[in-house]
């Protein structure tokens, strides 16, 4: 269920509205609905009922303390792929022993920090980090590293060249061939014990097909690996994708009926397609949602600055840039755009920029606006994922404020930063 919704002409988040929220706060602000975070995380987890999955959601998607706290108090684990993600979950109240540690360049550490943690396990993707991690093990006395091998299991997932992770293409993962090798040298190593194995094929996954196909061609090794080192778990990792296209919801049910409109995958089928080949191997399963979780709870606000024409191109200025949301820039992803208060009647043809000093600061290209004003609040929808955790301090710009809304309160859940902020600790001379 998607809580960001129309209203009497006005867009609320949950039962807040974005304008009271933007009068309040300012603009850029970013806010997210809890209701939806936890609906998409408890729908996860129901239709794989039957094989119980740990949820560890992948942390770099949106790392706010108080969504990880949320999160955390639902029962979910956590992927973290940085000493600095581990320290901000176990902030947040989450456990270590349920936080698997990814990466493709631990540092040593980062790795003692997740070994002095007590980590679930170091998710290694080459044989010299196995090497490295069953060295830091060693050089605490006694101590042993719980470990999985990230499989790079060459399956193509569709989407931006930049998100995929599952082919020999990417530099993820550890060879499908090479792996039962690995898994056989590292057994005989008394600072390593085999714990799981992970996969992760690639992001904003649309279709059930690679799911399933990788899926497919993982298990018959995955159980011939839990026969001769007793693993306890298979990650089948996260990828899973939103709906960016008609992302507003008209009623209770909106998304979801949008979602199979575009005809993407719906949960069932994601489930129906991996139930029954997981089964079978009475193993725990995890998963690594991030963009399925915060995605479609996010949005970003932003007050329309100025409206210009040239020769060829409207454009319509505001004040939110690419260092606030990059994903338009970076990964020429879509983003529907809507004003926050009662659209006008009419529709113009508009290129909607930041204010930051590139050509790439677009946030949609020809969009069918309403026509708008000075003032105006527009909301960038589903925005809560790879939004704020990707932003930067570009052109000296502070990062906006997040709230938190649940229900009808909103909580200020980071202030927005100050210009002083962006120099602290920088020398003048
Ligand atoms: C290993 C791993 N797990 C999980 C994720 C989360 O992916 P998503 O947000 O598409 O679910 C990523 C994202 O790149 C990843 O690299």
């Amino acid at each position: 269920m998607h809580r960001t919704q129309r209203k009497g002409g006005k867009i609320y988040v949950e039962g807040v509205s974005l304008e009271a929220l933007a009068d309040r706060h300012g603009t850029p602000l970013y806010v997210y609905s809890a209701g939806t975070i936890l609906d998409h995380y408890r729908r996860l987890r129901g239709v794989l009922r039957v094989l119980d999955p740990l949820v560890c959601y992948s942390v770099k998607a949106n790392s706010n303390l108080a969504i990880l706290n949320l999160l955390a108090r639902a029962g979910s684990g956590f992927d973290v792929v940085s000493g600095g993600e581990l320290e901000r979950v176990r902030k947040a109240g989450g456990k270590a022993a349920k936080c698997v540690f990814a990466g493709v360049g631990k540092t040593e550490d980062e790795i003692e920090a997740g070994l002095r943690a007590g980590v679930k396990a170091f998710h290694v993707e080459s044989e010299e980090e196995l090497q490295t991690i069953a060295a830091v093990a060693a050089r605490k006395k006694g101590r042993w590293a719980p470990v999985a091998l990230r499989v790079n299991p060459d399956v193509a997932a569709g989407g931006h060249a930049k998100i995929t992770t599952g082919t020999y293409a990417n530099k993820f993962g550890i060879p499908f061939e090479e792996v039962a090798a690995i898994y056989r040298r590292a057994a005989g190593n008394r600072y390593l014990r085999l714990r799981g194995i992970q996969m992760h094929i690639g992001s904003q996954i649309t279709q059930v097909a690679p799911f399933r196909a990788a899926v497919r061609k993982m298990v018959p090794l995955v159980a011939r690996l839990r026969d001769r080192y007793g693993l306890d778990y298979f990650d089948i990792g996260g990828g899973v994708g939103i709906v960016y296209q008609d992302a507003l919801a008209s009623g209770r049910d909106g998304w979801w009926r949008t979602a199979k409109a575009q005809r993407f995958l719906t949960l069932h089928e994601y489930a129906a397609s991996l139930v029954s080949l997981l089964r079978d191997l009475r193993m725990q399963i995890l998963l690594e949602p991030g963009r399925f979780l915060v995605g479609n709870a996010g949005v970003l606000v932003t007050e329309v600055l100025y409206r210009k024409q040239t020769g060829r191109k409207h454009f319509t200025v505001v004040d939110a840039g690419m260092n606030d949301l990059i994903r338009p820039t970076l990964y020429e992803a879509f983003h529907q755009i809507e004003p926050i208060g009662k659209p006008r009647p009419g529709a113009i043809s508009t290129d909607v920029v930041g204010p930051v000093c590139e050509s790439g600061d677009v946030f949609g290209h020809d969009r069918m606006l309403s026509p708008v004003e000075r003032g105006d609040r527009l909301a960038v929808l589903s925005a809560g994922a790879y939004g704020f955790a990707m932003a930067s301090n570009y052109n000296t710009r502070p990062r906006p404020a997040e709230i938190l809304v649940t229900g009808t309160r909103a909580r200020l859940v980071r202030p927005r930063e100050r210009v002083a902020d962006l120099w602290r600790g920088e020398k003048k001379s």
